[in-house]
């Protein structure tokens, strides 16, 4: 019976990332819309490793909460106080393996396409030889910016070169290291103790560890696996949005295969956590973030913003609509224009309309709100017609309140509903209404100044203000104008005897 040694990995993402140009840590930057760091996370993840390690030390807490989902079993964070070097940093991770016999991955955190597949090739071959260290090696076309691989005459490695250290010859070598290594714990933690900070940046290199193996007469091994575009690293912003755009293409790609028209692939973003049901179409200018998943036959016309948002079967979005934390059920029609923000749940065949703006709203099937609304805090249930220009007036200042609307409700234009407020089942709310009190089921409620109309005014109105108009400009000091009118002379005379008697 052959024993399966123990997994381990560290993963190193301490670095600020210089050649970023960055206040923000490299690894926390984010590629369709997750920080680098989860990427290597999850590869290791994968393979199920008994323990692993993150070396953090630029924005270390950050860093850590990034790395909270990653779904590991065991996951130490070291914190690598000073950034001397990749060697440096797995030292760091020595004490938390100080009781843990295995071997032991390391991967960078800054190589986001890694796949497990390739991290599983490496440790089996890594088992199978019965290496002390085995490391992945491949050729790149452009080697620039990786360490060379250094062979002896007889094809064995004997050592990694920096780029900065390496001579003109070994840097014409095409054979290089994407830092992905496979180490017998026992061998690693006293290899890194052993570092010099020999070198052009006065670090103590993870690499050199690959020449001390050798020269102690270890046994070095190489896999070749991964391909080039996966095992790139990143090191400056245009390498980001080039991957960037490998990543897009791949998940527009995806999802075309899985029965999605996209009618313009080149402007649709679609996250990696979302989801699309097949014979939806996505127009032009589409993004699709979060966890938002589209069900089938939907229709996305264009310029559309999907965050955390749920749609069911054949939904209609017209063009510019906004959705973030939205469930909406089948067959609703939303746009163009809307904006439907967290908490809005949108049952079957419900109309949103152009400017109708939502917030934890809940609309009950069949329900309307078609033109120029805001339903913030509300429970409307269905078959209601909400009126354009229709608003809940939901927020006193200092509380959010409540607006109920029963079934089959009809709010007339203009209307607003000052919460708490609810309108019961059936209940008609005439157009231009300010609805402070509950109205009953089947009642019509209405408020409404009555309407005068005032023969002739409009005449008399312009030959006033034409008369106004010609006149010459009042003068600073106007006189006092003509004695009050009697009752306006009693009331002052009443309000002087008052402030008197409040006198004495
Ligand atoms: C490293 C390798 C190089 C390899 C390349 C592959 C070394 C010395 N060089 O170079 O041979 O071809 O990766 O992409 O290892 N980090 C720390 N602490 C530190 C320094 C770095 O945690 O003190 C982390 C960084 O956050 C990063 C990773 O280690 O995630 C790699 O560091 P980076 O500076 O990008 O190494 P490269 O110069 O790319
Ligand atoms: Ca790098």
């Amino acid at each position: 019976m052959s024993t399966v040694r123990p997994l381990g990995a560290v993963v190193l993402a301490a670095g600020l990332g210089t050649r970023m140009r960055s206040t923000r840590a490299k690894v926390l930057h984010e590629l369709a819309g997750r920080p680098l760091v989860r990427y290597p996370l999850a590869a290791v993840a994968d393979l199920d490793p008994d323990r692993v390690a993150l070396v953090v030390g630029h924005q270390a807490d950050a860093v850590r909460a990034a790395s909270a989902e990653a779904g590991l079993r065991d996951l130490r964070i070291v914190l690598q106080p000073e950034q001397r070097g990749t060697g440096h940093a797995v030292a760091c991770a020595a004490a938390d393996f100080a009781d843990f016999t295995g071997d032991v991955l390391i991967v960078y955190g800054d190589v986001p396409l890694l796949r497990p597949a390739t991290l599983r090739a490496l440790v089996d071959s890594h088992r199978a030889d019965g290496a002390d260290l085995t490391l992945v090696t491949l050729a790149f076309a452009d080697p620039r910016g990786y360490g060379r691989i250094v062979r002896g005459p007889d094809g064995n490695v004997v050592g990694i070169v920096e780029e900065r250290d390496a001579s003109p010859a070994e840097r014409a070598i095409t054979e290089i290291n994407p830092g992905l290594y496979a180490v017998r714990s026992e061998v690693l933690f006293r290899l890194v103790e052993a570092l010099r900070p020999n070198n052009a940046q006065g670090e103590l290199y993870l690499t050199d560890v690959v020449g001390l193996a050798a020269r102690g007469g270890l046994r070095v091994h190489t896999v070749q696996a991964g391909r080039p575009e996966e095992l790139a690293g990143i090191n400056t912003r245009a390498e980001l949005a080039g991957m960037e755009a490998i990543l897009k293409g791949e998940h527009v790609e995806r999802w075309m295969a899985a029965g999605v028209t996209f009618e313009d692939p080149a402007t649709a973003y679609v996250g990696p956590d979302v989801t699309i049901g097949p014979d939806t179409v996505v127009g032009p200018n589409v993004q699709l973030r979060g966890r938002t998943r589209i069900g089938s036959g939907c229709r996305l016309d264009g310029t559309a913003y999907l965050v955390d948002t749920v749609v069911g079967d054949r939904v209609h979005f017209l063009l510019g609509c906004v959705a973030d934390g939205a469930e909406i059920g089948d067959e609703v029609r939303i746009g163009p224009f809307a904006h439907l923000r967290p908490g809005t749940r949108l049952a079957a065949r419900v109309h949103v309309g152009n400017f109708v703006e939502t917030k934890k709203a809940a609309l009950g099937a069949g329900t309307k709100a078609n033109h120029l609304s805001y339903l913030g805090d509300c429970e409307i249930g269905p078959d209601s017609n909400i009126g354009a220009g229709t608003i809940t007036c939901n927020y006193d200042g200092f509380h959010k309140h409540r607006t109920t609307i029963g079934a089959r409700v009809f709010i007339g234009s203009d209307t607003q509903l000052v919460a708490p407020v609810t309108v019961a089942d059936d209940a008609y709310v005439g157009s231009g209404t300010t609805v402070t009190r509950d109205v009953p089921a089947g009642a019509l409620a209405v408020s409404r100044v009555p309407q005068r109309a005032i023969p002739g005014w409009s005449a008399r109105f312009r030959a006033r203000a034409a008369g106004t108009a010609a006149a010459p400009p009042p003068v600073k000091s106007a006189p006092r104008s003509a004695p009050a009118a009697p009752r306006a002379r009693k009331r002052r005379a009443v309000a002087s005897r008052a402030r008197a008697r409040r006198r004495r």
